[in-house]
């Protein structure tokens, strides 16, 4: 079929098969193997969604808490990787941490015949929050961590335990996990795609989520989230962000949580995660950020026919959960790895090397000039 439309940085391109997730037909909904995230967000944990995404059915309660336990038994870290990360930099980007992380335990536990790519998208989605988190405290307060915390049996409540070092409320996990479920899987977005390429070459699973890793950290993808952040903390009053964002937006900048590629009217995942939010500011008393955040959505509305991604109100829920900003693209990275071991087995299940063509652009076949004739 005939593309439509501006297709540079590939839009609109359909660019093979999924029966992961999808956006419908009009980009307005997402679904997960067929569930609508609505009903994802509010009736499944990360885990169930974990399991959905890896092994195509939604687990009975049986499967679920074995599945949790495995996910549990593979939290901690050989000793070797926590070497690697003492000897990171304190002020080391920490999305730069868990790229190296996947790629440091690439080597201690690589793919082959005893280790498959199930158990290694078990270890890394396991092990991932141990090791942001062992390398933060240890740089932070000098204390090693013991990271496997069995009395927090999901990720969310474990990555809260392991930050804060007491037990979260049952809010605070419930509003973490939704957040990881609302993250965990978005079709052939730029990081997921990234692992698609790099397993069609028949290149290892650590490779293909370093990778992904890397993509994910931009500021037009995953850092998005803490872009708002640093951008909602700039104002003290919603009139003062009402003056400040038309400001930018007459210098043409962009404002980091609004807009996206597919959802152009509206992210379906947005009104989740402002309720979480909203749930979370109430509780911790807020009467300036959530008012700010509103204001400003009120704004990118009215004036340029922008609704906020995922990002923006992520980044007002992770805010009153207490994660400081520089751990949100992190957090992200721990979801989405979900996603991408879904992707990379449906990758491999029916591989074809990717490869496209590009329109060239550079100058006609022409005489070569030697050296001393330049
Ligand atoms: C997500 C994003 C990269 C999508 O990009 P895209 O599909 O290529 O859309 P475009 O950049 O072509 O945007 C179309 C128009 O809306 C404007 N626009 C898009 N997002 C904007 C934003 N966040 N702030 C201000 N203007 C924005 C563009 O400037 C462009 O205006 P123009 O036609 O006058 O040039 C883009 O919306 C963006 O940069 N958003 C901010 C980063 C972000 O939140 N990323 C997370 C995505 S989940």
């Amino acid at each position: 079929m005939p593309q439509q439309g501006n297709t540079s940085g590939l839009a609109g391109i359909t660019a093979g098969e999924t029966a992961l997730s999808t956006v419908g037909k009009e980009g307005l909904d997402l679904t997960y193997r067929g569930y609508s995230i609505r009903d994802l967000a509010e009736g499944a944990s990360f885990e169930e969604v974990v399991y959905l995404l890896l092994y195509g059915i939604l687990p009975s309660r049986t499967e679920l808490d074995r599945y949790k336990n495995l996910l549990l038994s593979l939290r901690d870290l050989p000793a070797a990787l926590k070497t690697v990360l003492e000897q990171l930099p304190p002020t080391a980007n920490p999305v730069d941490v868990l790229r190296t992380g996947c790629s440091a335990l690439g080597t201690m536990e690589p793919e082959g015949e005893d280790r498959d790519a199930h158990a290694i998208a078990n270890r890394l989605i396991a092990s991932f929050p141990s090791m942001l988190l062992y390398w933060f405290h240890f740089h932070r307060s000098g204390k090693r961590i013991e990271t496997r915390a069995e009395a927090h049996p999901t990720v969310a409540d474990q990555f809260l335990f392991l930050l804060r070092g007491e037990a979260p409320s049952s809010l605070h996990v419930r509003a973490l996990d939704a957040a990881l479920v609302l993250h965990a899987e978005h079709e052939f977005n730029a990081s997921t795609f990234t692992c698609r390429v790099i397993v069609s070459t028949l290149s290892d699973f650590y490779s293909a989520i370093t990778g992904g890793i890397g993509a994910l950290r931009g500021p037009l993808h995953g850092g998005a989230d803490e872009g708002a952040m640093r951008l909602l903390e700039r104002f003290s009053t919603p009139e003062e962000a009402e003056a400040g964002i038309r400001g930018m937006l007459e210098k043409k900048e962009k404002i980091m949580g609004f807009g996206h590629r597919v959802y152009k009217k509206g992210d379906p995942r947005a009104p989740i995660i402002k309720s979480l939010a909203k749930q979370l500011a109430a509780e911790a008393g807020d009467r300036t950020l959530f008012p700010i955040a509103e204001r400003i959505e009120e704004m990118l509305l009215s004036e340029k026919g922008l609704y906020p991604n995922l990002d923006f109100y992520s980044a007002v829920a992770y805010h009153f959960l207490g994660i400081p900003t520089f751990l949100f693209t992190p957090l992200f990275v721990i979801s989405r790895a979900s996603g991408w071991a879904a992707h990379i087995l449906e990758q491999r299940a029916n591989n074809r090397l990717i490869r496209p063509i590009a329109t060239y652009i550079g100058p006609a076949p022409r005489p070569f000039p030697k050296l001393d004739e330049r």
